[in-house]
């Protein structure tokens, strides 16, 4: 183990459910190393403002069953600008924190990455409900929001049901439309709309109308936001004009960030926690803990963040730079596993919804 004497933790970006264990296990972990816990609140808010205070064991009691994030969470313009960074550092040197834990996004790891380069080592957790870092198989409070999600929609149905209606649903997600794909199939809805494939609303509206002459009462359309924020609503505009089926829309929003983490979430976010400290107590950093195939593994934070951005298909020239044929060639078969991955449950989809 490395020679820290007080490390930091922080949650930043959107919150999401299971981000009390990960701040739980980090400390703990830490704690139990010999080494002091400072607890950063508000994400980089905190660390540029010195809103800081030590962590002991007990002050994580009772925490790893509660959604939202007892830090708090922040979005913070001004920590990526140069005063911004030059002043979370010297934070850090007053404060005597040798290294940071950071929860949260891609956002999140860009900062991190960024701080580990001004001398402040840091290992990043992936805590987002929409699941859209590609070098992990899941985040921390992906399988939470799924589940809310199908909760919610299963109320939904009992009530379309009842007055033989349809309902467009859109979920969160940003651009990633994992939450959308799997939830239509847990909830038996008739489609799914997501940003990674193709839409036809035409056929989609013909299939409502014939099974609505076949007898069908209940329709549930579930939408990702990342198809845009003006689709949903128009396309249950749409559905009520084109086949007479009288339409509602719900916006699930924020709702399904909220919520006590579930066993998943709990389990996935107190290994990670235990994972990332010990990174970085070993000398670690820059990297962001990911669960591949059921085990933890760290991968750079540059590696993540270029991952998903050959992903998105948003890769500028040079992002590549420095990255050995090998890297790239991973990165590929990465991108390929996930693809396929989304292909299934949108054919899953598809075969039995009808
Ligand atoms: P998430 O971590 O959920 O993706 P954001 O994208 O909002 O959420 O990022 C969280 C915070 O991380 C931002 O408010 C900002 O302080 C920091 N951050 C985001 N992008 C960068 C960047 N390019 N450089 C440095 N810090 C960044
Ligand atoms: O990244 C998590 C997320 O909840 C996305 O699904 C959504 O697009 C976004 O954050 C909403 O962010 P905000 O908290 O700023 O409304």
């Amino acid at each position: 183990m490395k020679n820290f004497k007080r490390i930091g933790v922080l949650s930043s970006g959107g919150d999401a459910p299971g981000m009390n264990a990960a701040i739980r296990a980090v400390a703990r972990t830490a704690l139990s190393h010999g080494v002091e816990v400072m607890a950063i609140y508000r994400g980089y808010s905190g660390l540029i403002d010195g809103d800081i205070k030590p962590l002991e064991v007990r002050d994580v009691s009772n925490i790893i069953n509660k959604g939202g994030t007892f830090l708090y969470s922040d979005r913070c313009p001004e920590f990526k600008t140069p005063e911004g960074m030059q002043k979370a550092v010297d934070t850090c040197h007053r404060f005597g924190i040798d290294g940071i834990v950071a929860i949260g996004g891609d956002g999140t790891f860009r900062g991190a990455t960024d701080l580990t380069a001004h001398g402040i080592p840091c290992v990043g957790i992936p805590a987002t409900i929409d699941n859209d870092i590609t070098s992990t198989d899941a985040t921390i409070g992906f399988d939470t929001a799924m589940n809310t999600v199908i909760e919610l929609v299963d109320k939904l149905r009992d009530t379309c049901e009842s007055h033989a209606r349809c309902n467009v649903v859109e979920v969160m997600g940003r651009g990633a439309g994992d939450i959308a794909l799997n939830t239509a199939i847990a909830s038996g809805a008739t489609a799914v709309i997501v940003p990674e494939f193709p839409h036809d609303d035409d056929s989609l509206c013909r299939k409502i109308k014939r099974a609505r002459e076949l007898g069908k009462r209940n329709f549930i359309v579930i939408v990702s936001e990342g198809v845009g924020s003006d689709y949903a609503p128009a396309l249950a505009k749409k559905i009520q004009e084109e086949t007479g089926v009288e339409t509602k829309f719900a916006r699930l929003a924020h709702i399904v960030r909220g919520g006590n983490p579930n066993l998943r979430d709990r389990v996935l976010a107190s290994k990670m926690g235990v994972y990332a400290a010990e990174e970085l107590l070993r000398g670690n950093s820059n990297l962001v803990v990911c669960e591949r195939k059921g085990k933890l593994v760290s991968n750079e934070i540059r590696y993540a963040l270029m991952l998903d951005k050959m992903y998105k298909k948003t890769l500028k020239d040079g992002d590549l730079d420095g990255f050995s044929e090998e890297d790239i060639a991973k990165m590929k078969a990465e991108i390929a596993e996930k693809k396929a991955e989304l292909l299934d449950l949108f054919t899953v989809e598809n075969k039995i919804n009808l």
